[in-house]
């Protein structure tokens, strides 16, 4: 067993659409344990430093202006292989493209606004929740 921790966001348009529960209910059910959650609006600095790796990219600007639009929900998952069981569990970016039964294929139709991120290596994970958790937001 290699228990690992991952950073997952629900994005602004996964609150708007109510998916809150259903997306946690979803990483409870998986067996998956939540050792740190906040609901917050990300400023534009954390956004981006959070999306650092995407700066120059042609969608960065379009996608910050997004994940800043509304509020979010972080989170950190702890669970055997959990970086690369949640990157299953959420699927492709496109969700015009991502199958069926992922969060990405139920619920988005669109390659920006695909409802939640998750940190795609343990290295992108403990950066990502360094930005927006302190070590007394941890429960363990
Ligand atoms: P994430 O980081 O949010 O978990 O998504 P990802 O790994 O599946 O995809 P990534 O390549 O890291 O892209 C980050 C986010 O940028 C938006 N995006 N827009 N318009 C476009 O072509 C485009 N490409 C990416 C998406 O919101 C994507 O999740
Ligand atoms: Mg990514």
């Amino acid at each position: 067993m290699v228990v690992q921790r991952t950073f997952v966001m629900i994005k602004p348009d996964g609150v708007k659409k109510g998916l809150i529960g259903e997306i946690i209910r979803r990483f409870e059910n998986k067996g998956l344990a939540i050792v740190a959650l906040k609901m917050l609006k990300l400023s534009r600095e954390k956004a981006e430093e959070l999306y650092a790796i995407h700066k120059g990219k042609h969608f960065f600007e379009d996608l910050i202006n997004f994940v800043t639009s509304g509020p979010v929900v972080a989170m950190v998952l702890e669970g055997d292989e959990a970086v690369n069981v949640v990157r299953t569990m959420i699927g492709p970016t496109d969700g015009r493209k991502a199958p069926p039964g992922t969060i990405r294929g139920d619920f988005a139709l669109s390659v920006q606004e695909n409802i939640i991120h998750a940190a795609d290596s343990i290295e992108a994970a403990i950066r990502e929740m360094k930005v927006i958790f302190k070590d007394e937001d941890f429960v363990c």
